[in-house]
């Protein structure tokens, strides 16, 4: 994973460099470390845990020089210590690398008998040790490049200086995104674009198997293997968001309570009331298009997964088309039966997940139609997509999805009913009635918000549990799942979510007068079922946190503890539990006193296998 920067220009690399650091920190926060070469000279500063270090330390022993690199790490190989810190140095090379390199070993053995020696646990420390090795026989940084190239098996985004060739910063990538930033003749390369359009708008977006060589005042760019090629560059309008707390302690917070706002977006200018339907501006897809697919496939990794599966309830009920919901890190290892009757669905915030990407590419190799579910406008999902439905929700910056997750449901939603009118299965007062539901939704979810006192007294009630279990029936499973996995990343409480039903098969066992059980009981079709789960809880003495409908005072009777939720039909459920659930696990970890914004081991964007 990680983010790399690297900058030429007249102007001083450094604050240029720690700015698109600071933006791409959501990709990695374990360390981070940045070189500079001025005259000649290399200076390389890194440290472990957050930018904020790097910055202290550069305040301290500062750098200079207009060309320069800089990494923000995700640990893959290695700890997160300042040893493994990017950038690394094999002789006079310097990179910064974004990928994993998967025959780090075997080359690492060969250079160590040739004399190189390794001071990192990393497989990226191999590249510059390799680009050095070319460097003897090359006549040029940019042909030692290329040439270690050729060696190199995994996926990379690569920067590099050489001191011997101090004026060139070369980039090249495969498997790992890149872009580059042109400026007259100042040039940014970064993995993503928020860390350099405040620079300048003229973007150029590397792909697979492509350099670019900066030297000069000038770039060229050319295949990893030497050929020569012209890349246009493209405007980029949208504007980078601005990460504010407005006040509040933490981003988390902020997006929690930003949902309502967050849903009158995702749903702003699609809703066409007068006809039971929804316009979806980027689909690109007409009705008799949409009754081409026989089946759809839902792929999507951690919370976005969860919102796929919501989904499958949602297609599957309501439209009658065969949904599969898969974890993007599975299907394209397995020969998933796609063609070009299949409508594939990637769902990412970031639309830069490698495994959901790779499984785009795989759908795509099988000729699947594909619309992706993105938040992150011109994301790498998103560009590769062919019909894109935004879900809006604004820049995200807490790592644990919030109001993504909450416009993913909704998005979902959206394209229940397009599918649902295209093909018959939604008639015109059944897509009116949904569409009155969904209107109502940004209130409801605001009066959610407000149950946070009492869900703060739960919290402190169970702090102290080791262990949670999430139940849930139907459409509520998958926000079990999601409950569940909000309470792990954030507060490090074990929890597992299960269909309620399954609980007899295996995970009862668990129970005993120390394990909280959340129970999600709205008042919907399930419900008779869902209490008799809750008593099978109950009767081995654990402790039920019974989730219920307004107006149903019955269920909750036996619980230790009831949490009456709105009630938005059973369909749109979900995004009101989603966000009380989002409430019970932000009040565990802050008060266990944890960075509810950067969380241990994680990162917003995952872009490695
Ligand atoms: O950006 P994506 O939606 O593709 O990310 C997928 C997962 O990495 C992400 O949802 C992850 O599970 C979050 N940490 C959830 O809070």
């Amino acid at each position: 994973m990680c983010g790399i920067v690297g900058y030429m220009g007249n102007h001083d690399a450094m604050p240029v460099i720690m700015s698109g650091l600071k933006m791409l920190e959501y990709r990695g926060y374990d360390s981070a470390g940045i070189c500079t070469i001025d005259a000649g000279a290399v200076e390389i500063r890194r440290s472990s845990g957050k930018l904020i270090n790097l910055e202290q330390l550069i305040k301290d022993k500062p750098l200079s020089g207009t060309i320069g690199i800089g990494h923000t790490r995700w640990a893959t190989h290695g700890k997160p210590t300042v040893a493994n810190a990017h950038p690394h140095k094999g002789g006079g090379v310097v990179i910064v690398h974004n990928g994993i390199i998967e025959n780090y070993l075997t080359l690492k053995d060969e250079l160590i008998t040739k004399g190189h020696e390794f001071t990192s646990e990393t497989d990226s420390e191999v590249v510059s040790h390799l680009i050095d090795e070319h460097l003897k026989t090359s006549e040029s940084l940019e042909e030692a490049v290329q040439q270690a190239l050729k060696h190199l098996k995994g996926a990379y985004a690569l920067c590099i200086l050489s001191q011997k060739d101090d004026k060139t910063l070369i980039a090249a990538k495969l498997g790992s995104p890149m872009v580059i930033g042109i400026k007259g003749d100042e040039y940014f390369v970064a993995s993503d674009m928020p860390a350099i359009i405040s620079h300048t708008r003229e973007i150029v977006v590397m792909e697979d198997g492509e350099m670019a060589i900066f030297r000069n005042g000038g770039v060229k760019f050319c295949t990893t293997d030497g050929s020569e090629i012209t890349k246009a560059s493209r405007f980029v309008d949208w504007s980078p968001l601005k990460a504010e707390k407005n006040g509040y302690p933490n981003f988390m917070l902020k997006e929690i309570n930003e949902q309502p706002q967050a849903v009158r977006n995702v749903i702003a200018g699609r809703l066409l009331e007068e006809i039971g339907d929804v316009y979806l501006e980027g689909m690109n897809a007409d009705d008799s298009k949409l009754n081409t697919f026989e089946r759809i496939c839902l792929v999507a990794c951690g919370t976005s997964w969860h919102a796929a599966l919501v989904g499958k309830y949602l297609i599957e009920e309501q439209c009658r088309i065969p949904v599969d919901v898969e974890i993007a890190s599975e299907f394209r290892y397995r020969d998933p039966l796609v063609s070009a009757k299949t409508l594939v669905i990637p769902v990412s915030q970031s639309g830069e997940t490698a495994d959901t990407l790779a499984a785009l590419r795989e759908a795509r190799g099988k000729d699947a139609y594909i619309v992706s579910i993105c938040n992150v406008v011109d994301s790498s999902i998103a560009r590769e997509s062919d019909g894109v439905i935004y879900t809006h929700a604004g820049l995200e910056i807490g790592v644990a999805s919030t109001k993504a997750f909450v416009t993913q449901l909704v998005a979902l939603y959206l394209l229940t009913i397009r599918l649902g009118r295209a093909n018959g299965t939604i008639d015109l007062a059944k897509g009116q009635q949904m569409i009155v539901a969904l209107g109502e939704l940004p209130e409801l979810v605001k009066k959610t918000l407000e149950l946070d006192p009492q869900i703060e007294e739960i919290a402190c009630e169970y702090l102290t549990s080791c262990d949670a279990i999430y139940l849930g029936r139907g459409i509520s499973y998958p926000i079990a799942l999601e409950g569940a996995l909000k309470l792990k990343e954030i507060s490090y409480i074990h929890a597992d979510g299960y269909p309620a039903g399954e609980m007899k098969h295996g995970p009862i066992a668990l129970i005993d007068r120390d394990m909280p059980v959340f129970v999600l009981a709205p008042n919907d079709r399930h419900l008779v079922k869902v209490r008799s789960n809750m008593e099978e809880v109950i009767t081995r003495g654990g402790k039920v946190i019974a989730l219920c409908s307004e107006g149903d005072s019955e269920t909750g009777r036996r619980a230790n503890f009831t949490l009456t939720v709105p009630w938005a039909g059973e369909l749109l459920n979900p995004v009101l539990y989603s966000v009380a659930l989002q409430l019970l696990a932000y009040n565990f970890a802050i008060l266990k006193g944890k960075n509810v914004d950067q969380p241990r081991n994680l990162a917003k964007s995952v872009t490695v296998e």
